[in-house]
């Protein structure tokens, strides 16, 4: 069957999984128009960028319907959980993402919590708390590690692997007595501490139908050795081995389908990116999260090896025509090595100026994520991650070697990046 495709396209958001969506888009056969709002300085060398930015839904409805957008594809969390795609669908325009119901699977880990535990999908137990007390008496009883979780949307931050109970009891106060997190801090969980080598998988969902995209792993520590804080994301590579197809089909079976029925019968008409942040314990596969959209920097390496045309995917979805389609996917590796300006996820300097190379290695770009133009016109950093280099080649040692030639070719007095993306892949025995 064909279906006939949107001819123009709005991409919400700014960051390097923006970017990414940009060039998958336009490189559909459709040969759609793309823009994206607010997007970053490399977007708007590929598509056309509107200033509005992505919390601004009224903005947004008028900017899509000003431009005759025919499809809005969202990338970042933010607007979904304010109603985005609520407030797209009463002014008649297609969207890609979950309405405000959907989207609460990622903006509040408790409401989570409770479809996981009462559709017994397999998850660490967890307690749920407003108060500092019961909190406190309840971590004596857990012992340490423990894990501190603030409801709601904390841009990454709202997570504490607590290694003991000082550490634990203090990021209780913070949470629930201090004002750290606002009222995303409140109320909290706390879970058991799970151990394992963890992997996301990103499904495009469309009601009770889905497609399992290739899979990949992040790095989410600032430091080599997944060391120090985490971060949104220091960078990703795809296929991950350890998911094996065996693996991949347990994980399908006792996770995915349970997840999107368990979605399904909570009366929620989910059409997005579900992504499912899994620890693979002794004792099998357990979700740690749920997002809603896709991963940063996950889609990196996952759109670059789709054969399958990202705009009919993305649109079947969003029209509930999922139903039968068939991923084709590259056999090359792929991996995603993030550029961050030196000091993030903590304080880190903003307007450096960014050269980048004249000439990349074959099957390499780089991806914008947080750069801007200064008045003269010049490249400069924006925001803590500021580029991400992608690269594809038959295995992964190659795209890493790839990947890193080009990363020592940019210029940028702020320049941090790990040297260690994929080496949990490349140095498995
Ligand atoms: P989340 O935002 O819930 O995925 O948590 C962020 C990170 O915290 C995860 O990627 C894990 O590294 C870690 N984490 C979350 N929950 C647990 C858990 N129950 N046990 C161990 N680590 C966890
Ligand atoms: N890379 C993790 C995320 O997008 O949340």
């Amino acid at each position: 069957m064909s279906i006939s495709l949107p001819c123009s396209v709005l991409v919400v958001g700014s960051g390097g999984r923006e970017h990414t969506l940009v060039r998958s888009l336009l490189a559909s056969p459709a040969r759609p128009r793309v823009l994206c709002a607010p997007g970053n300085a490399g977007i708007a060398q590929d598509a056309a960028c509107f200033p509005v930015a992505a919390d601004d839904i009224p903005g947004l409805v008028a900017l899509a319907q000003r431009e005759k957008i025919e499809f809005v594809v969202v990338g970042p969390e933010m607007p979904l959980s304010l109603g985005l795609v609520d407030e797209l669908t009463k002014a008649g325009l297609p969207a890609y993402g979950p309405k405000a119901d959907g989207a609460r699977l990622e903006a509040s880990k408790v409401f989570t919590k409770q479809l996981l535990l009462k559709h017994k999908i397999p998850t660490a137990p967890a307690g749920i708390f407003t108060g500092v007390q019961p909190a406190l008496d309840y971590l004596k009883k857990r012992g340490a590690p423990i894990v501190i979780k603030a409801d709601g949307l904390a841009a990454g931050k709202g997570v504490i692997v607590a290694q003991t109970p000082a550490e634990a009891e203090s990021a209780v106060h913070d949470m629930l007595a201090g004002n750290k997190f606002g009222a995303a801090g409140s109320p909290i969980l706390i879970e058991d501490c799970l151990t394992g080598d963890e992997t996301s998988i990103l499904v495009v969902v469309s009601g009770r139908d889905y497609v399992i995209l290739p899979t990949s792993q992040d790095h989410k520590r600032i430091g080599e050795g997944d060391t120090g804080p985490n971060t949104g994301g220091m960078g990703a590579y795809s296929p991950a081995e350890i998911v094996t197809p065996a693996l991949l089909a347990h994980i399908d079976r006792e996770i995915v389908r349970p997840s999107v029925d368990a979605i399904a019968a909570e009366g929620i008409n989910f059409r997005g990116t579900l992504f499912i942040g899994l620890m693979l314990t002794p004792s099998g596969p357990s979700v740690l999260e749920y997002n809603t959209r896709f991963g940063d920097p996950e889609t990196q390496v996952v759109l670059p090896r789709l054969q399958t045309d990202v705009l009919a995917l993305l649109w079947a979805a969003a029209r509930g025509e999922l139903r039968g389609l068939q991923l084709e996917v590259r056999p090359d590796a792929a991996i995603c090595v993030v550029i961050a300006a030196k000091g993030y996820p903590e304080k880190f300097p903003k307007g450096d100026v960014i050269t980048l190379p004249a000439q990349l290695p074959p099957q390499t770009s780089i991806l914008h994520a947080g750069t801007a133009r200064d008045t003269a016109g010049q490249l400069v950093t924006s925001s803590g991650r500021v580029l991400g280099v992608t690269a594809l080649a038959p295995t992964l040692r190659q795209a890493a070697t790839r990947a890193y030639a080009a990363c020592e070719q940019i210029q940028c007095a702020s320049k941090y990046y790990r040297r260690d993306i994929g080496a949990r892949q490349l140095h498995r025995p």
